[in-house]
């Protein structure tokens, strides 16, 4: 392989953290009856898995995936598409967007605006990482696990080129010069 990788946060830290994260929403939501969980494909599927198994509070499971025409020079960097919508109608419930990683903010800030518009009872955003340092758009994350630094992250769900998804923990990819 021509990459390395070292391991930034182990399985045992992402448990903790992810069973503090539906120990938060439980509470948060103790009141307020069905949550609707949104994954964002498919880098958050290993993550929703964990978290909603540790959550108490009764919830649905959708997913949804977007791609973003970043890599195309002739489009705007920051323009998100949408690939696969939600299954049912958000309208009136309440719903927790479940992302692996907020970088530029983009992304997450599409999924708010998109999924607001369809009026849901409250819409929150729930991301496992975070860079604050590539930040670009503000966009308000109500559960976070981890800031990290500006590098490449793979394993538990993220991938580089569709590799290393399924590896237990979060592992910064550094490239062969
Ligand atoms: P944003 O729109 O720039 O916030 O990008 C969000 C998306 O880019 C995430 O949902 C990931 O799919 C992908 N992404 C950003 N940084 C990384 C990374 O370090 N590893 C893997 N995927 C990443
Ligand atoms: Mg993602």
């Amino acid at each position: 392989m021509p990459e390395t990788l070292t391991t930034l946060i182990s399985e045992e830290l992402i448990a903790e953290r992810v069973a503090e994260l539906a120990a938060e929403i439980d509470r948060d939501y103790a009141d307020k009856g069905e949550l609707v969980l949104i994954g964002v494909l498919k880098g958050s599927f290993m993550f929703l898995a964990d978290l909603a198994r540790r959550l108490h509070t009764p919830h649905r499971v959708e997913f949804i995936s977007v791609s973003s025409y970043g890599d195309r020079v002739s489009e705007d960097p920051g323009a998100v598409r949408l690939i696969l919508d939600v299954r049912h109608d958000i309208g009136g419930r309440h719903v927790l967007v479940v992302e692996d990683i907020v970088d530029t903010g983009h992304t997450l800030s599409y999924l708010v605006r998109l999924l607001n518009a369809r009026l849901p009872a409250s819409l929150k955003t729930c991301t496992l990482l975070r860079k604050p340092d590539r930040s670009q758009v503000d966009v308000a994350i109500d559960y976070l696990g981890f800031d990290i630094p500006d590098v490449w992250v793979v394993g538990y769900g993220l991938d580089f080129a569709e590799r290393y998804r399924t590896l237990p923990r979060i592992c910064a990819l550094k490239q062969a010069e």
